[in-house]
């Protein structure tokens, strides 16, 4: 058994109920405030009884199974609640996540034929879900929606299906999505699904650049984008990003026959779209002319669904490979108990398809369950802080999914004495009390840490101290959940992502890779594999085992810091490598220097993050500018662009510190430690800087912090 199991045991015996353990400092959902003083928030019994896992005893039995008999736990699962046209081979998983024995190798269902798209919609429909509705879409302005059935989303997804089988796209053939969040971008997720292509969808924030290298990278039939989105009061135009990405890509050998544009016509009319006459195609001149069924491509389990491109330690972002079966089997599990969801539930993800959270649970996750989905175009503060809770009356959303950044920035805008007590929010945030909120019942987080005065915000506020919250921590890389609360069983710890989901086990190791136990911290690893798991990073198998294998032989290294408390709660402390989580969004600092040092008037560029009150991180840069330029405001905002330019607008430093010289040892390394502690002017633990090759250079660098 591993360590957790130990305290998940202890904490099995407990009776349920707080009320019951009089030891223990305790809140039960709905009759009380979560504040401070109290360490657990215990779902109240009403919740309980409903939920699926609606104790510690009963998580622990499954969990327990889970990881004694990984094989029967999901082919037990896959097998009952998924259509596959032929079962797997013998083996439900084959794998190896040790660089000593060999290529890491992870395979689950090989030989399984089954398709997602299929089990999404036609066996939802087949169950008798025709008619519920499966997408509720509102744009950005206030009053213009949609909405599409089960059925009708089968329809236009067929017809999708077809087109693109009509331009060549075949099994295994890579489509590029960038795309807004308007229905059309699920619908492109699953007609790619259905004909086995590989979609990689690209968040429709990355600049033209960007765009580019991915469109290098995974050389796509054809790109899918609309002409323009509204996103609060701004209009983007996507189809001029798009042009200028195709033409950056002829120039590195890739040329694109066909750009599929969808006429987002409450943002921009097609007459005033620049149009390339033989390869651009307007979407709704074609795309309804095709048939309304589509056959599937029956796809082996291990066959590529998707392509995801994320950032590392590297300027170079890593294509993460997640496969069919195993994805399918954990996206929809996992949805399923960490939000407990039920057939009446409507549900509603802020996150954005072009990150992983939209792909598992804004698409697969929540389709395949057979979920009604809430899919908003907009920005969450528009027309003002009060637009989620709007839409959460409006389609009655009963699981809000959300990021703390978004949690921290309408606390914000809606109460400024947020921190003095906990009733002082229900008497100053009219922006939420305006709403009756009254349909919610879970709510989940994602993306970062949420600090424990956001969590209880989120908690007493938005949720009525009737909501228990899922702070679910994962990675692009695991496709889905991996440590997460299951709302009915486990008493909460305001900023605690408590314990593993089932089949997942976490290590927390030191330094030297070795396994601690008890109360401790370190850098978190996982034991086994899990179904969800990626793969392979698209083109480079030995970047993918050294990045996440070979730190830790034996282990997947998650990159995170980690530590577990006396009741074997897990916090994570956020990323120990070179990446920044600014916003929920992951940045590789490399990504940001290589920017900026194409600058040319830039010679060396050292990018660090610091503690940011609503992003969480700040890009905080340390630039030496080329000898005898002068520093200037003008220099300081083309670098700024440049940035933008060519990663996107969400990458933006927050702060561009004039550096004269970088700190760096004999070696020439620069010293990032150093500067994470100048960027956070915590200049009296700068610690030691004798190995530095010229230790003055710290002092010119604090004399400049203000300039
Ligand atoms: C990194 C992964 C997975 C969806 C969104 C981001 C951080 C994510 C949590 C959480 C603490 C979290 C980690 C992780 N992270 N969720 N609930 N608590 N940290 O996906 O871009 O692949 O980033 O986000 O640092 O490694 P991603």
């Amino acid at each position: 058994t591993t360590n957790h199991l130990r305290h998940v045991e202890s904490m099995a015996s407990l009776p349920s109920g707080a009320g019951k353990i009089s030891h223990l400092n305790a809140v039960i959902l709905g009759e009380a405030l979560a504040s401070e003083e109290n360490d657990f928030v215990f779902p109240s019994d009403a919740f309980s009884h409903q939920a699926l896992i609606p104790s510690p005893h009963k998580y622990l039995e499954m969990y327990k199974r889970s990881i004694e008999d990984p094989a029967g736990f999901w082919s037990g699962i896959a097998s009952s609640q998924f259509y596959w046209k032929q079962k797997w081979g013998d083996q439900v998983c084959s794998e190896n996540l040790d660089v000593r024995k060999g290529d890491i190798k992870i395979e689950w269902f090989k030989g399984g034929i089954t398709n997602i798209c299929y089990n999404c919609l036609d066996r939802n429909i087949d169950a008798g879900l025709a008619d519920k509705i499966a997408l509720y879409w509102e744009s950005n302005e206030p009053g213009f929606d949609a909405h599409l059935t089960y059925s009708q989303l089968l329809h236009r997804v067929c017809q999708l299906a077809n087109y693109l089988k009509s331009i060549g796209v075949r099994k295994g053939d890579a489509v590029i999505v960038y795309l807004p969040m308007l229905m059309e971008l699920p619908i492109t997720m699953l007609a790619c699904a259905r004909i086995g292509a590989v979609h990689s969808v690209v968040f429709a924030g990355f600049s033209s650049e960007s765009l580019a290298q991915r469109i290098v990278d995974c050389k796509p039939k054809v790109v899918i984008t609309c002409n323009a989105v509204r996103r609060g009061p701004k209009t983007i135009h996507l189809k001029d990003i798009v042009d200028a990405a195709l033409v950056e890509s002829a120039k590195n050998g890739i040329s694109i026959d066909v750009c599929l544009t969808y006429e987002n016509q409450s943002a921009l009319k097609r007459e005033s779209t620049k149009w390339q006459e033989g390869r651009d195609v307007w979407w709704e001149d074609v795309v309804p002319k095709y048939p309304t069924t589509c056959d599937v491509e029956w796809v082996d389990a291990e066959d590529p669904l998707f392509l995801l491109y994320t950032s590392g330690s590297t300027g170079k972002p890593k294509g993460v490979l997640h496969t069919t079966g195993g994805y399918m089997v954990y996206t929809a599990t996992t949805f399923k108990y960490a939000f407990d969801y039920k057939e009446s539930d409507v549900y509603w993800c802020t996150a954005d398809c072009g990150w992983i959270t939209g792909h598992s649970y804004v698409t697969y996750g929540p389709m395949l369950n057979g979920a009604t989905v809430v899919v908003y175009e907009g920005a969450p503060n528009y027309p003002d802080s009060g637009r989620c809770w709007d839409i959460v009356d409006k389609y009655k959303v009963t699981i809000f999914y959300t990021a703390p950044t978004l949690v921290r920035s309408l606390m914000r805008d809606g109460d400024e004495a947020s921190c003095i007590s906990n009733l002082v929010y229900t008497l100053k945030s009219p922006y939420v009390t305006r709403y009756s909120r009254k349909s919610l019942r879970v709510l989940g987080s994602v993306g970062e840490p949420i600090n424990p005065s956001a969590w209880r915000w989120f908690f007493n506020l938005v949720g009525g101290s009737r909501c228990p919250i899922s702070d679910t921590w994962w990675q692009t890389e695991t496709g889905g959940f991996m440590i997460t609360p299951l709302p009915g069983a486990w008493p909460q710890k305001p900023g605690s992502a408590t314990f593993p989901f089932f089949g997942v086990q976490p290590v927390i190791v030191d330094e030297k890779g070795t396994e601690i136990d008890g109360e401790c911290s370190g850098y978190l690893c996982v034991k086994g594999s899990w179904p969800g798991a990626f793969r392979t990073l698209y083109g480079d198998h030995e970047r993918y085992e050294t990045t996440y294998f070979r730190p830790f032989p034996g282990y997947y290294f998650t990159g995170d810091g980690c530590s577990r408390d006396k009741d074997g709660y897990h916090w994570l402390t956020g990323r120990v490598d070179d990446v920044i989580n600014v916003s929920g969004h992951r940045i590789g600092t490399a990504e940001v220097e290589s920017a900026l040092v194409s600058h040319p008037q830039c010679a060396e560029a050292a990018v660090v993050g610091v503690e940011h009150e609503v992003k969480g991180q700040g890009i905080y840069a340390f630039v030496t500018l080329v000898e005898g330029v002068p520093y200037s405001e003008e220099l300081r905002k083309s670098l700024i662009l440049i940035v933008r330019n060519q990663i996107g607008a969400f990458a933006a430093p927050d702060k561009i510190h004039w550096a004269p010289g970088l700190p760096k040892t004999r070696s020439g390394k620069i010293m990032r430690r150093i500067l994470r502690k100048i960027a956070s002017r915590q200049l009296d633990e700068l610690g030691d800087i004798s190995t530095l090759a010229e230790p003055g250079v710290v002092d010119q660098l604090i004399a400049l912090a203000d300039s």
